[in-house]
């Protein structure tokens, strides 16, 4: 029997915002299934812990910040998945939300993905490869007190779809597809519960929003960004993958 070396064995994958929750279990399982991973996050500290305790590379990256992107590719000669992970979610209604914040978010959550689709391109369209951008069930389904999140998200959504099809037209062999969790128990939760009044009837509201009466869990959403990371997906291209326990139903 052939020996089992990993389902993304000698690939290299660059994961953004690595260094924390979905994005930490991504790395974690893609290093698990053989593969070298670049950690891009802009928290130093728990980056660089985790690269030294993993054996693998850190880089400090701002995704909404296009000179840190270009700085961050430079060194690298050839990558086979992308990973754009890193998001924020700012609480408020339309009413609440300031310009501001609302642009913030878009900064990050919408710049970033942009950004990364981009600058990807000379490291990958000679041998193809997967790239893959965490939206949101908030991207699906809309709620009236996250009204900046849920139209980062929506546009990450489509923005995804508009690549994979210039990536499939230029035969790029590079493919493009979306992730939409539910709500997932990770340092983005509490930041989120910690914005309101009220967390625990926060959590308890989202725990009521998923039929299947619980949340998500971080690997429940790495086995689906490990499967669009590999080969077997390779029919796969501008589509949006729900883990969300029916919570967009
Ligand atoms: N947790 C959930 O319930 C949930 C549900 C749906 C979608 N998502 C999406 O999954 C992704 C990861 O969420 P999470 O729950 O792991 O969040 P998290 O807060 O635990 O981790 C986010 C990571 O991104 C990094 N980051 C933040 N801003 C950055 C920037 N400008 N540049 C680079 N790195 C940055 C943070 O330092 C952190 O390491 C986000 O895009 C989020 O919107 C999360």
């Amino acid at each position: 029997m052939a020996e089992d070396r990993g389902r993304i064995a000698g690939k290299t994958a660059f994961v953004t915002g690595g260094a924390s929750g979905l994005g930490l279990d991504i790395v974690r399982r893609f290093v698990a299934e053989g593969a070298s991973v670049v950690i891009a996050d802009i928290d130093a500290a728990a980056g660089e812990a985790l690269a030294a305790e993993l054996g693998q590379r850190f880089v400090k990256l701002d995704v909404s910040n296009e000179g840190d992107w270009l700085a961050a590719l430079g060194p690298c000669d050839r990558i086979d998945i992308l990973v754009n992970n890193a998001g924020i979610t700012t609480m408020g209604s339309i009413e609440d939300l300031t310009l501001a914040a609302f642009r913030h978010e878009f900064a990050v959550d919408v710049d970033g993905v942009f950004l990364g689709c981009k600058h990807i391109i000379p490291k990958m369209k000679d041998h193809g490869g997967s790239v893959i951008n965490m939206s949101s069930m908030c991207g699906v389904r809309a709620q009236a007190d996250l009204a900046g999140y849920n139209a980062a998200k929506a546009a990450v959504t489509h923005l995804t779809k508009s690549v994979a099809l210039h990536y499939a037209a230029k035969g790029y062999g590079i493919r493009c597809n979306s992730v939409h969790p539910g709500a997932i128990h990770t340092a983005m939760i509490d930041k989120v519960m910690a914005q309101v009044d009220d967390p625990e009837a926060l959590y308890a509201g989202f725990v009521a929003t998923h039929p299947v009466g619980r949340l998500g869990k971080p690997e429940e959403v790495s086995s689906i960004v490990l499967y669009l990371a590999s080969d077997e997906s390779a029919f796969a291209t501008g589509a949006e993958f729900r883990i969300d326990g029916g919570s967009s139903l």
